[in-house]
């Protein structure tokens, strides 16, 4: 099965991707993973997407659809891939479509999960990344077992510099703006899913499985 995880910055998707990848054993592909994964090496891909990370706007497409494609190909996901920020974009979704039925694939399901503006806010001030595993946690609401620490492998945590007030303004907009017409995309593909996005995670997670079941 493909997937694709559609939501606003904050939305949880990278929290809801841990469990699910693991429930239908996919493969997790993370488009601001990769790139913050580019960053931390320096490589010329990580430079570019710096500039626009910094100010939360969308790293042109071109840039972004090889990176992905690239991922995808890649032996892990042959059995199945989780997309998880992306596509972001109408051209990214048609260059994925296009792509992918080249090779007598598609996407499966595109998952949207919704959540208010005001709690999206609040979600990213308090956000806190694992260095090694990229998963996510809350210092109120979702806080590692032990300060600092990942409950998953250890790995040191560290808050991301486009959490920053008027950054996460900016990526909101942009989602509203860019990404938010990809659910009216899928809805016509007849392949999207919405889940309630605002409620305790385990919570979010169950309904979304039931969605997928
Ligand atoms: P990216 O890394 O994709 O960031 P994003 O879309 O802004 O989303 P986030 O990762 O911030 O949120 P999330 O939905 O994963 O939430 P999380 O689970 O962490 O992109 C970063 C940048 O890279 C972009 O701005 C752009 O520049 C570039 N980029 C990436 N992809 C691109 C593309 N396709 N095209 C162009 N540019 C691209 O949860 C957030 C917080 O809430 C956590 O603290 C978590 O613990 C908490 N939380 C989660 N769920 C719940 C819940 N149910 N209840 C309470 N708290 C919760
Ligand atoms: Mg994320």
């Amino acid at each position: 099965m493909n997937i694709i995880l559609l939501g606003a910055p904050g939305a949880g998707k990278g929290t809801q991707a841990v469990a699910l990848v693991k429930e239908k054993g996919l493969a997790h592909v993370a488009s601001g993973d990769l790139f913050r994964d580019n960053l931390g090496r320096g490589t010329e891909l990580g430079k570019i997407a710096k500039t626009y990370m910094d100010k939360g706007e969308l790293v042109p497409d071109d840039v972004t659809v090889k990176m992905v494609l690239d991922r995808i190909a890649k032996p892990d996901c042959a059995n199945g891939f989780l997309l998880d920020g992306f596509p972001r974009t109408i051209p990214q979704a048609e260059a994925l479509d296009k792509a992918l039925s080249e090779e007598g694939k598609s996407m499966d399901k595109a998952v949207s999960v919704a959540v208010p503006n005001e709690q999206l806010i609040k979600r990213l001030s308090g956000r806190w990344i694992c260095r090694g595993c990229q998963a996510p946690f809350h210092m109120v609401d979702a806080p590692p077992k032990e300060a600092g620490k990942c409950d998953h492998c250890g790995g040191e945590l560290y808050q991301r510099d486009d959490d920053n007030k008027v950054t996460v303004q900016n990526r909101l907009n942009v989602y509203m703006k860019q990404t938010a017409p990809l659910i009216d995309y899928y809805k016509g593909q007849g392949k999207l899913l919405e889940v309630n996005g605002n409620q305790p995670v385990d919570a979010v997670s169950k309904e979304m499985l039931a969605a997928l079941a």
